[in-house]
């Protein structure tokens, strides 16, 4: 059986198999360690009955009065692992403490071109709220979407009130 369960710091001598992915995200061991110490509810690991690591979530929450929110800063499943609806049970224990903290919101960002990615998402009931120009950076640098999710204290849903045009990374509170 799966168990889902918090990130421990050794962890990150076991989820390379997650992270080669080329559309994950990797951060350099300190970035993690921050988290981890900031956040550690939001920092959730699947692991499979083996003990391998099947994927993981990172957040965090922040933001001002009505910008408080939680964050999905990294979200993956290894390739052999995926469509068994683990990457939906990690974003429920997201928006479950985001939900618990008193955010109005959940968001996210994601590449433009991560068709997958944004159709769970969707599926999820997160809309896409901007474009953030050039996000990602690279050859060449790539737009993201800001996707977000009201939460119960947003009553009027005035955080998903998509934006009609595109932001600039600098922009982004
Ligand atoms: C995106 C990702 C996290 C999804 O993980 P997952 O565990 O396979 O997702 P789930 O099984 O929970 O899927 C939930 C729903 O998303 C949709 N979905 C997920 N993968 C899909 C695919 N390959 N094609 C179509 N729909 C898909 C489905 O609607 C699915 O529900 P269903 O299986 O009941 O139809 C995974 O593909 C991944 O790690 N990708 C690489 C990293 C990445 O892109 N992370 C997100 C960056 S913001």
């Amino acid at each position: 059986m799966t168990t889902l369960r918090p990130f421990r710091c050794e962890d990150m001598f076991h989820f390379n198999n997650v992270n080669l992915d080329p559309l994950t995200e990797t951060y350099g061991l300190l970035f993690y360690l921050q988290y981890l110490a900031h956040w550690p509810e939001y920092f959730q690991v699947a692991e499979s009955p083996s003990g391998v690591i099947m994927g993981y979530i990172m957040g965090k929450a922040e933001g001002l009065s009505e910008n408080w929110h939680g964050h999905v800063t990294a979200l993956t499943v290894a390739p052999e692992y995926r469509r068994l609806g683990l990457a939906k049970q990690l974003m429920a224990i997201l928006e479950d403490i985001s939900e618990k903290k008193r955010c109005f919101f959940v968001d996210l960002f994601v590449r433009v071109s991560n068709s997958v990615a944004i159709s769970m998402y969707k599926k999820l009931g997160y809309i896409i709220y901007r474009t953030v120009l050039q996000y990602y950076s690279g050859d060449p640098d790539e737009d993201a979407y800001d996707m977000r999710k009201a939460l119960s204290r947003d009553i009027q849903k005035k955080s998903v009130i998509p934006l009609t045009h595109p932001v600039r990374p600098e922009d982004i509170e």
